[in-house]
């Protein structure tokens, strides 16, 4: 039986967590396959916050096999840390198993994502810092460690004795002044490959099995599709592919074990880090959507998220390359309140209309969106929200359905799940409580023709930073 993919269709931070907590309870696998400790995933259940950086979003259900793929760069005092953090808060964590072809992230990994940063001037994607981008540039250049190498202490100080220097030289040459005593750094991954030999597995052999044997599978897609290195805002976002085809290549199954990808899209846009976002906004009605909703703040480093309305150009994008057959629309909540909703449908530049986005960062930074302003909702408490979720899609605000559609019909993915809130009881799903007919997309890329335009709303112009 092939398996589900979730992606996000933005830049992170969609809600991807909530929506995969929800379907684990479905699914007899959950698999992470691309990004590293750069990701935050928020699990909220009942009162009790999980905010998991490498741990599929699955791991504290017990019955859901849990796996990190070949894809995802493992920093393993990082994955010690949540495994120990779950255990102490009464979680076995024994569903979990990790590739032994994972690359692992190194100490000059870390100190490198900051030297990098530092000479880039105005290239740097301002990361997370985890040593995600040099951990992915090893590993393409073939200078990196795996896990099952970590487990062998004889190729572990062949690969730290042959490696070690250059990356002294490396690190002096972009002016840092960091060394590495290469006894210490065996010394402590060997003692993490004790602790964490008992979950290393050849993943894409368990993943493979399952599919096999009819289990249910749902692959974890970590960032967001716009911070693809291939599909997104090069060279703002990371260094791992984010789009739901990575799901196959980082957990080592075949492009057919996928039959449902679930596009994550939030009802606004906010991103943590550099890069032109023609729908920014600044002042009062950045600070009605950051302070909303719990706030618009990075789960891994806390900066305060940028934010902006909903851009249907960027994520028509991201329903093609992930090939969405469905959706699932987060934080409609966060929105109520607004007499109307502005959503850009396409691109001003100069005068010339964009429906596509572009692959030139300069003219994304040149580009002012085009609104169109949709009816607002009312603003209500947590407990309204949690009372309609309970009644379904009908008891929402009309509006907040109409936007709703209005994303559906756009993208050409069935409407899945909407989410109003932090918990799992938030959550409307669409596909028990009512037969939504499957939509056509309205629109296309391409520089089309006109349909009826309400006025332009012009954005001041936006630049990379
Ligand atoms: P890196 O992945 O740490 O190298 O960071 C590259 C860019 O991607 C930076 O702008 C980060 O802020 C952004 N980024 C990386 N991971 C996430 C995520 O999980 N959510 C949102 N932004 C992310």
């Amino acid at each position: 039986m092939p398996g589900t993919a979730v992606i996000g269709c933005q830049f992170g931070d969609e809600g991807k967590g909530k929506i995969v907590d929800v379907l684990a309870a479905e699914s007899d696998l959950v698999v992470r396959f691309n990004g590293g400790a750069n990701a935050g995933h928020t699990v909220q259940v009942g009162s009790d916050s999980f905010a998991f950086r490498l741990l599929p979003s699955g791991i504290i259900r017990p019955n859901v096999l849990n796996v990190i793929g070949n894809g995802v760069v493992v920093d393993p005092g990082q994955l010690l840390e949540e495994i120990d953090g779950l255990r102490q808060r009464g979680y076995a964590v024994e569903n979990l198993r990790v590739s032994d072809r994972a690359h692992v992230v190194m100490p000059w990994h870390k100190a490198l994502d900051t030297l990098e940063e530092g000479v880039k001037g105005g290239m740097a994607a301002e990361t997370t810092k985890r040593g995600i981008g040099p951990a992915f540039e090893d590993k393409v250049g073939r200078w990196g460690i795996r896990v099952t190498d970590i487990l062998d202490p004889i190729v572990l100080r062949k690969k730290l004795e042959s490696y070690l220097p250059a990356k002294h030289r490396i690190i002096l040459a972009l002016g840092g002044t960091e060394s590495f005593v290469l006894e210490r750094i065996f010394n402590q991954y060997r003692e993490f490959a004790t602790r964490l030999q008992e979950f290393v597995a050849d993943a894409g052999f368990v993943v493979h099995e399952a599919l096999a044997n009819g289990k249910s599978v749902l692959f974890e897609g970590a960032q967001g599709t716009h911070l693809d290195v291939d599909h997104g805002i090069y060279p703002y976002g990371t260094s791992s592919n984010c789009v739901a085809a990575a799901a196959c290549v980082g957990s080592g199954v075949g492009p057919a074990a996928i039959g449902r990808v679930i596009g994550v899209v939030k009802a606004f846009t906010s991103r943590v880090g550099a890069g032109p976002f023609p729908t920014e906004l600044d002042g009062k009605e950045a600070e009605y959507l950051r302070e909303r909703g719990g706030g618009e703040y990075g789960t891994v480093t806390r900066r305060p998220r940028r934010v902006g309305w909903l851009d249907l150009v960027m994520v028509r994008l991201s329903a093609r390359v992930n090939g969405l057959t469905d959706l699932a629309v987060t934080k409609l909540d966060v929105l109520g309140g607004l007499e109307t909703v502005p959503v850009a449908f396409a691109y001003d530049h100069y005068d010339e209309e964009l429906r596509a986005f572009p692959a030139n960062m300069h003219v994304l930074a040149e580009c002012n969106p085009v609104y169109e302003e949709l009816t607002g909702w009312e603003d209500l408490p947590p407990e309204e929200w949690r009372r309609i979720a309970a009644n379904g899609f009908g008891a929402l605000p009309k509006e907040a359905q109409a936007y709703v559609r209005w994303i559906e019909k756009e993208l050409g993915a069935k409407l899945a799940f909407v989410s109003v809130g932090r918990g799992r009881e938030d959550t409307i799903d669409l596909r028990r409580t009512t037969v939504t007919p499957r939509p056509t997309a309205r629109l296309t890329e391409g520089p089309t023709p006109a349909a009826p335009r309400s006025p332009r709303r012009s954005a001041k112009s936006h630049r990379a930073k």
